[in-house]
């Protein structure tokens, strides 16, 4: 599956994108998008070019959390309309740049917040279209550092205070009530979270009813996750489970929007960092396959222990061997897996962390001064 005679003259380590598999990833999506329903791509996930111009040839909008992803986005060719901006620390330039782009909804997480962003439409003379983010108390069996979706987690409005701060939008000037906004954690595999979101978002909804309240449109964020342990076994995540938990569980009013924002699910599978083993360390109770890659290029591990597959790709048919693969970083959590068996390597051979196409190339860092890596998709090669 990889070129890897291409990957010999390009500096490792580097992210190779698989366009054709994002492609097959962007299709499956479609075939579940009925009329109504929309998908803003979570673009923190990836800011490649090239992922961002196919994720906008399929047709979808963007979920963007920062100024640069919107720049991002609006210069790979997604319309503003179909951009949404949350976060619950927009800067004046930030909300400022959605304003005079005329981005689709900002997502907002706190009154404040909404004050300022209706003074700053005032000031242009423009209106904004604001959905609240509510935090809907549902946990999700996901890592604690990905979980957002908790009454404890920072993100949203708590649930009892929803009425009143859209009726004190419907009061502001410069402010359109656009709808609500949801995302209760990331890397779900368990479809019971989705569905307990529903159950939650109906109740919302006849609560609001009964206050005379329309909500046009409901985002219901992102968050299906992917399969790290066998990537090639599972190369397209579970799209028909996840919208059906959607349609068999969410009571959408007539003429009503559905909003999703996917990240992980659309690009994770589709990318791969690539890196050279450097030295081949054998000490006396383990040993340790040395690459060139490090928690700078794909900090996962370190951060979530987040495991991601690593197959040698030069010399696959070699006799398995057991290593701790590790970086260069001089830390100790530098360490992408430990224990691992896959095919003995020896120094120059490539090897591939898969499933890394999500959180990898763009949470890289320079720490220790180092080069950030690059990203190639395969029409590049
Ligand atoms: N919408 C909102 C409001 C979000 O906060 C997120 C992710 C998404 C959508 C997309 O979620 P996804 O479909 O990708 O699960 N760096 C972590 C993941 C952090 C996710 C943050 N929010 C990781 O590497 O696992």
């Amino acid at each position: 599956m990889f070129p890897i005679e291409k990957f010999s003259s390009i500096r490792t380590p580097f992210y190779y994108y698989d366009m054709a598999l994002l492609d097959a990833t962007l299709q499956e999506i479609q075939k579940y998008l009925k009329p109504n329903y929309h998908m803003h791509y979570a673009v923190k996930a990836c800011t490649n070019a090239d992922v961002l111009k196919h994720v906008a040839q399929a047709g979808f909008g963007c979920d963007c959390v920062s100024g640069g992803e919107i720049e991002a986005c609006l210069a790979a060719g997604i319309k503003a309309q179909d951009i949404v901006f949350a976060g619950v620390g927009k800067s004046d330039w930030e909300i400022e740049l959605g304003l005079k782009a005329g981005i689709g909804f900002f997502n907002v997480e706190s009154i404040p917040e909404l004050e300022v962003i209706n003074e700053m439409a005032k000031e242009r003379n423009t209106t904004a279209h604001v959905s609240f983010r509510i935090n809907p108390n549902v946990g999700a069996h996901t890592h604690a550092n990905i979980t957002t979706g908790l009454a404890e987690n920072k993100f949203g409005i708590d649930m009892e205070d929803m009425v009143d701060v859209i009726r004190m939008a419907q009061q502001m000037s410069n402010i359109q009530f656009m709808g609500l906004h949801f995302h209760i954690g990331s890397q779900l595999l368990v479809m019971d979270d989705f569905i307990a979101l529903c159950h939650r978002v109906n109740e919302l909804q006849d609560k609001l009813e009964a206050e005379g309240i329309q909500v046009p449109n409901i985002n219901v964020g992102g968050g299906l996750g992917i399969d790290y342990q066998d990537p090639d076994g599972n190369p397209i995540p579970n799209f028909k489970a996840y919208f059906e938990a959607y349609n068999d569980n969410l009571k959408l009013r007539e003429g009503q929007h559905l909003h999703f924002e996917l990240g992980r699910a659309v690009v994770a599978q589709c990318g791969s960092l690539i890196s050279k083993v450097l030295f081949v360390k054998k000490g006396h109770y383990k040993q340790f396959a040395i690459v060139d890659a490090g928690m700078t290029d794909l900090i996962r591990p370190a951060l979530y222990d987040a495991y991601h597959l690593v197959q040698n790709i030069t010399s696959p048919e070699n006799a398995p061997e057991k290593y701790d693969v590790v970086g260069p970083i001089c830390e100790s959590s530098d360490v992408f897996v430990k224990d691992h068996t896959m095919p003995a390597v020896k120094r120059g051979d490539l090897v591939a962390f898969r499933s890394a196409g999500a959180y990898g190339e763009i949470m890289a860092s320079q720490y220790n001064c180092r080069r950030l890596p690059q990203g190639i998709s395969s029409e590049k090669l």
